[in-house]
């Protein structure tokens, strides 16, 4: 399977084979994440974020360095020639004579496609607008593969929270969709899936329901997946306050739960998962952050047209 020089925009455009295939080179990548190694020596990442990052920006980082790599970042805007009024396709036309791969995190929905149809190096998006995370998707399936013991196909997933403004839920609806895997849609009515995303799974046959209530199907849960409430995202500070707080996990809904359940958050948290739950043989939310190197270790390998 040939990725080199591919843009990495959105989940959509991945078959199940290429992410079974992904997830694969992930796997073989573990081995580079404990030793290090030389695989992309001389190449150059640049990391444009023009959104707060931690995970995304770092993680792509770590995983340049860990192949040998080198990465320049543009990770404040204001230290940049944006705050001088230059564009973000200008920036782009000039950073990819700079860099052999960029990865841009950006607001506007459609900014990294967009700069995909200008940039003549693989764009990878680190989260654009309210709809795409592709990256993360990945390796969020890659974290449910792994710690299912390889399994995809027959899981009962709960999606939870802010699934109108949160992009990582969107973009592993969308990853989940190519599994035999029932959807489970749990949030506050304002803040409920998309149309166009439930009439797009719908459309692919999958199996999804929604609820408000987490309580009502957590102890039928293979997994369930936390999301924050998007503040930055709200037009309306007072609609924010409606919600706040809500779709909390707490160790009290744990006690019947599956045996093997996990529970996975993209991070960062800040009041959905209480902390009690951190020392629970369930939580999975900082293991996914050790998926995420390992998964843009083999994006980048992937993309930089380097055999394995
Ligand atoms: N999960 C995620 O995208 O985290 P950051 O915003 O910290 O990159």
């Amino acid at each position: 399977m040939d990725f080199k020089g591919r843009h990495i925009i959105s989940i959509k455009q991945f078959t199940r084979e290429e992410l079974d295939y992904i997830l694969q080179v992930a796997n073989k990548m573990e081995k580079y994440y404990q030793t290090s190694s030389d695989l992309l020596r001389g190449k150059i990442l640049a990391t444009l974020f023009f959104e707060p990052s931690t995970r995304t920006r770092l993680s792509f980082t770590s995983a340049m360095y860990k192949l040998g790599g080198q990465v320049i970042s543009l990770s404040n805007p204001e230290m940049s020639s944006i705050s001088k009024g230059e564009n973000l396709s200008d920036t782009i036309s000039v950073v990819q004579y700079y860099a052999d791969v960029i990865v841009l995190r950006h607001k506007l929905e459609g900014s990294a496609k967009l700069m995909s149809e200008i940039s003549q190096v693989p764009i990878i998006s680190g989260g654009s607008g309210t709809k795409e995370h592709p990256t993360q998707a990945m390796l969020d399936l890659l974290t449910i593969h792994n710690e299912m013991n390889g399994k995809l196909d027959g899981l009962k997933v709960a999606l939870c929270g802010d699934l109108k403004y949160g992009r990582t839920v969107k973009s592993l609806a969308y990853a989940l969709s190519h599994y035999n895997i029932e959807i489970n849609f749990v949030s506050p009515s304002s803040l409920r899936m998309r149309n166009e995303v439930i009439s797009d799974l719908k459309n692919l046959n999958v199996s999804i329901n929604e609820y408000a209530d987490l309580s009502e199907i957590i102890n039928d849960m293979d997994v369930v997946y936390a999301t924050r409430i998007q503040k930055e995202r709200f037009p309306d500070p007072a609609d924010y306050a409606k919600v706040k707080g809500s779709y909390r996990i707490t160790v009290d809904m744990l006690d019947n739960v599956k045996e093997n359940l996990i529970i996975m958050h993209p991070l960062p948290r800040v009041e959905e998962i209480e902390y009690e739950v951190d020392k629970t043989k369930h939580a999975r939310y900082f293991k996914q952050s050790y998926y995420g190197v390992i998964l843009r270790m083999a994006l980048l390998a992937l993309v930089l047209g380097v055999s394995l």
